[in-house]
């Protein structure tokens, strides 16, 4: 499906995005996470600024996503953000995400988590990320948390990001 030559085209209209690039992260730019019980992902942002996400397989419960739109853009807005990790916000939105669901989603500006998953069932999610930058991927210490490992392009390109936020 990413290879189909109107994937990224149509990806990119929907967002109304005129500087579109794949994520040039050999780790990170389409994986298929795959999760069990007691597992989802903690509240994050992403580095890139578009994941693309394709719901495959979902837990038998749990795994719900939730979100806070646009918490942080040209800050880090730590005090809206402590709100979100202390269960404090009402900025928060829950969705459910059914397989063969789409979703496009600006991560880098918007804290989010998977809750975690129950049941004997994996859960399994296609991610697409794509950036407004060419040639960029994630930092080191991120690739080495995500992935365990980190590969020469991170460290070439470490520090060469445009904005200042934190991973
Ligand atoms: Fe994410």
């Amino acid at each position: 499906m990413h290879d189909f030559p109107a994937f990224d085209p149509f990806i990119r209209d929907c967002l109304q995005q005129e500087a579109f690039y794949r994520y040039a992260d050999p780790l990170a730019d389409v994986i298929i996470n795959m999760a069990n019980e007691g597992n989802g992902f903690p509240w994050h942002f992403d580095t890139n600024p578009f994941t693309i996400t394709l719901a495959i397989q979902n837990a038998d419960h749990g795994g719900a996503f939730e979100y806070a739109p646009n918490i942080r853009r040209q800050h880090e807005n730590f005090g809206e953000v402590s709100k979100v990790l202390d269960e404090q916000s009402d900025r928060v939105i829950s969705i459910d995400l059914e397989p063969g669901d789409l979703q496009l989603f600006l991560g880098r500006y918007s804290l989010h988590r998977v809750t975690p998953l129950k049941g004997k069932r994996p859960r399994y999610v296609a991610i697409f990320s794509y950036v407004d930058q060419p040639d960029m991927v994630g930092s080191p210490e991120r690739a080495r948390q995500l992935y365990g490992r980190v590969l020469p392009i991170h460290l070439e390109r470490a520090g060469l990001r445009a904005d200042t936020l934190a991973d």
